[in-house]
């Protein structure tokens, strides 16, 4: 068994500016990787130029992340990064953000690679990343996971490269301008997160303690998102369990709703959490082993697999696939057998496909 999580966590209000000084060790100069809007609307960027004007700590931005970042967005970002001269990297944002700036943290630290570098089995370094999610779902702020577009295979792949956060900065507050939509396809990536660690090929007892933990905080949390009536501590708990989450992919990686919902984000745009969401019930419905099902259910604290699939029907809506498209993307799926390994079990192709009928065609 193993237990390796070397990121520093801090989880409270204010916490950027209660930890500006510590900012000071991991350089003089920062990138400081976002998206478009949020980290202006949440008042994120704000935040984070008060505490670094205040340490005297240079910076400059790459405001230019787009959703599911490409490999592309990531080069030209590392590019800037260079001429500027940083030496360290802040991802602040949703998981776009984070992951992004960690592998570009990887290209600015080896100038003389290129993007394909990213899923090539090199020994590297990158440079001090710092985590500031300003949403909760991917867990990024703890996991060494960097996932990006990858155009040329219609896909998306976590990069080769292990790259942890040196630190992570957690304040809920900027949870609550996420919106309806994100704040519940979120949630539905955290389960999908804990859910598949629980019940990888991977898993042990010490990534069971994070994810049967996170279970029973998520389960705390179903009416508030479902309802959108959220107070101040639910924004807090859900900023918890995104993060555990993050702690348990982090010792097992994800599962089969993972690696089937990369296909339906790149064809059909379906945002990440709904797409992983959509096949959740169905892979608990699936799964050989029941009784470790069951134990899902009590932690989740739903009484069967059919409770979980009409909530995550009325949280996420949902999707239609024609025909020939679930098709495709079952034969793609069933042909990247590496992709199966996460599960414990032998997989059958009729398993695949019923997973693949349930969950994308509307009856
Ligand atoms: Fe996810």
């Amino acid at each position: 068994m193993k237990f390796y999580m070397p990121v520093l966590v801090y989880q409270e209000e204010n916490v950027i500016w209660n930890h500006r000084e510590e900012l000071r060790q991991y350089g003089k100069k920062a990138l400081v990787v976002t998206g478009r809007h949020s980290s202006k609307v949440n008042g994120s960027q704000k935040d984070l130029e008060a505490a670094l004007d205040d340490q005297g700590i240079k910076y400059v931005f790459f405001s230019e992340i787009e959703e599911n970042p490409s490999m592309e967005t990531a080069e030209k970002a590392a590019e800037y990064g260079k001429q500027e001269g940083v030496d360290f990297v802040i991802g602040m944002g949703g998981g776009s953000a984070m992951d992004a700036s960690k592998a570009i943290a990887l290209l600015i630290k080896n100038p003389e690679e290129t993007k394909e570098v990213f899923y090539q089995n090199k020994p590297l370094l990158a440079l001090p990343v710092i985590a500031i999610p300003t949403t909760a779902g991917t867990g990024s702020e703890v996991t060494p996971y960097a996932i990006l577009t990858i155009h040329e295979k219609r896909t998306k792949k976590s990069i080769s490269h292990r790259i942890f956060p040196k630190m992570a900065l957690l304040d809920s507050k900027y949870l609550s301008y996420a919106g309806e939509k994100i704040t519940k396809n979120t949630y539905a990536d955290i389960l999908g997160h804990l859910v598949e660690s629980f019940l990888h090929a991977k898993s042990d007892s010490y990534n069971r303690m994070c994810s049967s933990y996170g279970m029973k905080l998520w389960s705390k949390l179903c009416q508030p998102v479902a309802s959108m009536e959220m107070t101040k501590e639910d924004y807090a708990r859900l900023s918890e369990t995104g993060m555990i989450a993050g702690m348990a992919i982090t010792h097992t990686g994800t599962s089969l709703p993972h690696g089937m919902s990369y296909a339906l984000t790149y064809e059909y745009q379906i945002p990440h959490g709904k797409a992983v969401g959509i096949f959740l019930p169905f892979f608990l419905a699936i799964y050989e082993d029941q009784e470790a099902v069951n134990e899902v259910l009590s932690y989740l604290d739903f009484g069967s697999v059919e409770e979980v699939s009409e909530y995550m029907k009325s949280l996420l809506g949902k999707v239609e696939v024609s025909h020939e498209d679930r098709e495709r993307f079952f034969h793609s799926f069933a042909a990247d057998t590496a992709r199966h390994k996460a599960y414990p079990y032998s997989i059958g192709e009729k398993q695949l496909r019923e997973m693949y009928e349930d969950a994308l065609s509307v009856r």
